[in-house]
């Protein structure tokens, strides 16, 4: 049953002109929270089963003070976005990929998951109630954040009896402070994002807090994040706290494989996908540390900071430099990207939802 905090959805009743836009400094979204008005919520049976799945107003949630997501981090989250288009449409990018990769983290972490028809129908329904806090073409999107948890009580460690699915969104613009500046990374080779067998792979929540502590030294040292290295050897490239690596050279364009440490990103894959279709040639594989020195390019890619170029990386004390204009491989993948999920270039591979 839904919370009794949860009022109901109702269209709220605007002035005449007020439904078209929310509120908000479109001309100066950053990546802060500006709860959107509507949440989803669905909850499971004991069997497993979600069901019941409905809208409410965005508002606190009952939870109990045993849920296995507040005492053994059983929980999951997801990221997607909605797009605004000139003539005013709204577009969903790739869902269905994010409703796969969370079911990939149930099975992992051993919760019950919505369907990818749930997910996904949930997804719309949140972009649709919240289109008003979709920002104009070009001046952002709107964030739509999906949350897997182990809301039921348990005190031994297990399975939580039962979970709960939410989703809020929340306007955004560029996720780094730099804007579209390109991005200064450290590398660390002190604390690691994941582990062999671990969980880095999927996108649990317990992946996150531990990158603060290394994330917030660098960010206070003048560094945009921190790019991790592999814990076995500590000298392959990983990924950065907050999205994937890429780096170019000559018409090669190389990630670190997704070999159980690395974070499917839905862009990563979209990216690999663009870039082959243009000529170059892709490899997902083991990238030592030292190949930053004579990379062309290196840029990044994830739902939140979508490309961002990199102007450099500092490792070991040395400052590896490159150089990033319009003609930047990523620079042309990124708006090729976001060509089709604007609207702008055609879908030819299915992977827009328009709603
Ligand atoms: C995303 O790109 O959607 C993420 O989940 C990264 C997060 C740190 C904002």
């Amino acid at each position: 049953a839904a919370s009794s905090l949860q009022a109901e959805y109702k269209p709220l009743t605007r002035s005449p002109g007020e439904d078209e836009y929310a509120d908000v400094d479109w001309d100066n979204l950053g990546f802060g929270l500006m709860p959107a008005d509507y949440m989803y919520t669905m909850r499971s049976t004991k069997d497993g089963v979600f069901e019941g799945g409905q809208l409410s107003r965005y508002g606190n949630i009952d939870l109990s003070p045993s849920a296995g997501v507040l005492n053994y981090g059983q929980g999951l989250y997801e990221g997607t976005k909605a797009y605004r288009t000139e003539d005013g449409r709204l577009l969903l990018f790739r869902p269905d990929q994010n409703a796969i990769r969370m079911k990939m983290g149930a099975d992992r972490l051993c919760m019950s998951c919505p369907t990818v028809e749930q997910f996904v129908d949930a997804v719309k329904q949140i972009a649709l109630a919240n289109k008003r806090w979709t920002p104009p073409p070009g001046k952002g999107t709107l964030y739509i954040r999906p949350l897997l948890m182990g809301s039921g009580p348990i005190l031994g460690l297990a399975p939580a009896p039962e979970y709960t699915f939410l989703i809020y969104a929340s306007p955004v613009g560029n996720y780094f402070k730099e804007g579209l500046k390109p991005l200064n990374l450290y590398v660390e080779d002190e604390y690691h994002r994941s582990t062999c067998g671990g969980a880095g792979g999927v996108k649990a929540i317990t992946n996150y807090a531990p990158v603060l502590q290394p994330m917030s030294r660098a960010k206070s040292r003048g560094f945009s994040d921190v790019l991790y290295l592999d814990s076995v050897n500590k000298k392959n490239l990983e990924e950065v706290s907050s999205c994937n690596i890429f780096i170019v050279k000559g018409n090669v364009i190389s990630t670190p494989a997704a070999v159980g440490t690395i974070l499917q990103g839905v862009t990563r894959k979209s990216i690999l996908e663009i870039a082959s279709d243009q000529g170059y040639q892709v490899n997902e594989r083991t990238i030592p540390v030292e190949e930053l020195v004579d990379a062309d390019e290196v840029f990044c890619t994830g739902t939140a900071v979508t490309v961002a170029s990199v102007c450099s990386i500092t490792y070991q004390g040395k400052r590896i430099e490159y150089k990033v204009s319009d003609q930047s491989v990523s620079r042309e993948l990124c708006s090729t990207l976001m060509g089709i999920q604007t609207g702008l270039i055609e879908d030819k591979k299915g992977w827009i939802i328009e709603i």
